[in-house]
This record gives structure tokens, sequence and C-alpha cells, in this order.
């Protein structure tokens, strides 16, 4: 898909609406403070780009999923003080995205000047994606860049409905940087190229598997949803994670990837050989490496075993291209974290020796920063949804808003 990014429109002297995934996380209870500011830092690159070539920024998030109207718990207000910290500068707030105060305070900005609105969200329109309410954020500028990979899945009114009033469109740094890579895995990618699916269901992975399974080379499967394969497959998983009503589709991809592996005989599906079990789901529990033929009625897999880590390892570490999304187990619990460790020490070490490593997906990402090896990546997404539906083989709303 072709579109334009801030370097190709003119943005000196122009309000610019800068549509930013800012949704973090917050403490539970008042004074609300971010606990991770990682999607705040991801966005200054282009921020800094356009207050560097003079342009008047209007800031635009969503943050939580607010119902019915704003609520203290889900305001950007800390975001904005956040901001003021990384930036080392005077942000403007807006009490609502739209209105005469945001249209004050956005009319009022001078070139290199930033305002940020409140939650988008407050307004169900924004969800809604209202031709009124796109209209109403358009009119507050002349330029509209969208940097919201994360929200990029959803076609709300401050990522599709505004594209329709605003000519001049583009994205922004991190929007390019998320579609170079995640594209250039699913297109274009250097071979071989190995995806690692894991978490605890299969239910929302599927497509992400039947996709992947007919453009990498191998699918590495991990985390709960391999109980499911293995109950599809007839044997005993115990009280492991199982989707009983998913067990059809599990059958179903097992089979599509027999018949991709053809002649050879060789399906690009590897399921683990080995599993860690416990007698209960707390990280002190007893547990045991079996292998997946030999799970306790009683017990319940938490985590890839050994002879998995090390058929993984030999995968990666050969491989060029690689994805992961989803852990290998119950990474919160030492004990059981192991086989997500390991991943991601192999990741890091195919990062080293050339590979292009791919983090996608809320608690992959986790775990690589739990693993202190975020840093090896070659890209951490910061797109969950998003990027799972990319990796799906989706056109994310919020891209095709942006082509030309
Ligand atoms: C995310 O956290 O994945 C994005 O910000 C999108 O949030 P949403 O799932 O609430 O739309």
């Amino acid at each position: 898909m072709n579109f334009k990014t801030i370097d190709d429109i003119d943005v000196t002297s122009k309000r610019v609406f800068l549509r930013v995934d800012f949704n973090v996380p917050l403490t539970k209870t008042a004074p609300y403070t971010i606990t991770d500011d990682t999607r705040i830092k991801a966005a200054l690159p282009t921020i800094e780009a356009l207050r560097k070539r003079g342009a008047r920024i209007i800031l635009a998030s969503h943050l939580g999923r607010p119902k019915g109207g704003p609520a203290p718990e889900f305001s950007l207000a800390p975001v904005c003080q956040r901001l003021e910290e990384l930036l080392g500068a005077t942000i403007e707030f807006a009490s609502d995205c739209v209105g005469d105060e945001a249209m004050q305070k956005a009319m009022a900005l001078k070139d290199g000047e930033i305002l940020l609105l409140e939650n988008l969200r407050f307004h169900k329109e924004e969800e809604a994606n209202d031709p009124e309410f796109s209209k109403q954020l358009a009119s507050l500028a002349e330029v509209y860049v969208d940097d919201a990979f994360g929200a990029a899945h959803r076609a709300h009114a401050s990522i599709e409905g505004i594209t329709h009033y605003l000519n001049v469109k583009a994205a922004g740094y991190l929007m390019k940087k998320e579609l170079d890579y995640l594209g250039a895995a699913v297109t274009n990618p250097r071979r071989p190229f190995i995806a690692i699916i894991g978490g605890a269901k299969i239910s929302g992975k599927i497509d992400v598997i039947n996709n992947l399974l007919q453009k990498a080379d191998a699918v590495l499967i991990g985390g709960g949803m391999a109980y499911t394969f293995y109950k599809a497959e007839g044997l005993e998983i115990g009280k492991s994670l199982c989707e009983d009503d998913k067990l059809g589709v599990a059958k179903d991809i097992i089979l599509q990837a027999m018949v991709k592996g053809g002649a050879t005989g060789r399906s690009p599906l590897q399921l683990p050989t080995d599993t860690v079990i416990a007698d209960a789901f707390t990280n002190d529990a007893n547990k045991k490496t079996v292998s997946v033929k030999e799970i306790l009625p009683d017990w319940m897999g938490m985590d890839i075993g050994p002879d998995t880590i090390s058929m993984f390892d030999n995968l990666i570490l050969n491989a060029q291209t690689i994805v992961w999304n989803g852990p290998m187990g119950v990474f919160e619990m030492p004990n059981f974290a192991e086989g997500t460790m390991a991943i991601a020490r192999a990741m890091a070490e195919a990062s080293g020796r050339g590979a292009t490593t791919i983090v996608g997906g809320g608690d992959s990402v986790a775990a690589v920063e739990q693993s202190g090896l975020a840093d090896k990546m070659s890209h951490i997404s910061t797109g969950g949804g998003a990027s799972l539906e990319f990796l799906e083989g989706k056109t994310l709303p919020g891209v095709k808003a942006l082509s030309i």
C-alpha cells in the first residue's frame, strides 16, 4: 500500500492533527500514574521531527475503553505530564477533544508548540466512526498524521473518518517502521522464515496461524494453546488448558499443515514434543518434565520442555526472519518461565547473527522485557491486536485510510 510519510509533506506553520496511540497502562487507583511509557516514547521521533520543522502539533489518542463519557481513570492528563518531562517542553491540554476549548487552543498554537487533546473515547462517536464527529476533529487542523499503529485495526473517527475531511495525510515514523518490519516479514521475508505463536488460547490466533502456515517455513506452537492441539490428536492432556469447541479447528490446522508439507512429509507446524507439567496452578506446585504423550490425568501443562526448547532453538538459530507472538508457558511464574525465556535468548542470539527478529503482542513483549533482552530484538511492535491482524493478512483500516 502506498502512503506518504511526514518527510513527504509540508508541515511548517501548519496545524497537524497527530493521531498517536497513548493507550498506556495506569495505576488502578488515584492519583493515576503511568506504569509503562513505552508507547509515549515510541511516538517521540515523530513529535520531535514535526516540532523541529515548525508544525503546530495537536496530539490525539484514546486511553482504555471508557464507557459513557469522561472518567478520571481514563484521562490523558498523566500522559501530558509525562510527555512534558520527556520532551522538556510545555504542553497545552484541552479537557475535551472537540468543542470551543480545543478549537481555541488549537488556533492559538505557534510553530513548534504542542496541544494534547483529552481522551477521544470520551465521545462514543469516536468508536462509531461518526462523520459529524470526524469533521469536528478535522476542523482543528490542516494536516493529518497517523502514528498510532497500535490502533490501526480500528476504523474509528480519528483514524478513518477524519481522513475524509483532511486532504493532506501521512504516516508518522512509528507507523512506517511497524509497517516496514511487519510488511517485509509477511510479504518478502528473508528465509528461512519462522513464526513462533504461543499464548493461552487458540481462538484468537486461528487466522494468524493459518496465514503464517502459508507464508512461513515453519510455525512453532507453544503456550496453553498447544494442549488443544494435543487433545485434537487424541492425547491425554490432564487438566491443561483446552478449548473443546476448537478441537475441530485444531484438527483442520494440523491437516492443512500436512498438506502444505506435501511430498516432503514435513509439516511446517511444529508442536512441542515435551512439556513441564504441574499438580497445581501455582509457582511452587510439584512439577515434572514429560513427553507430551505422558501428561498425567490430574496434572496440567505449564511450559514447553527442554527437548522442545532445543528443537525450537535450532530452528530459530538457522532462520533469517523470526516473528514471535505469545509466550510458551506461564512465564509470570518463575518456575514455568524457562521456555519463554529460552525463546527470548535464542531470538537475541539470532539477531546477533544477522537475522531479523520481530516481537509482537502484549504478553510476548512483556516477556521480552522481563528477559532483559528487549534491546537485542530488531523490532518490538507497539501493537497487540494491530500486529496480530496484520499478520493475519488483513488490511488495517488505519493503513488503508492513509493510502494514496
Ligand atoms: C491496544 O492497546 O491494542 C490499542 O491501543 C487498541 O486498543 P483497543 O483494543 O481498546 O481498541
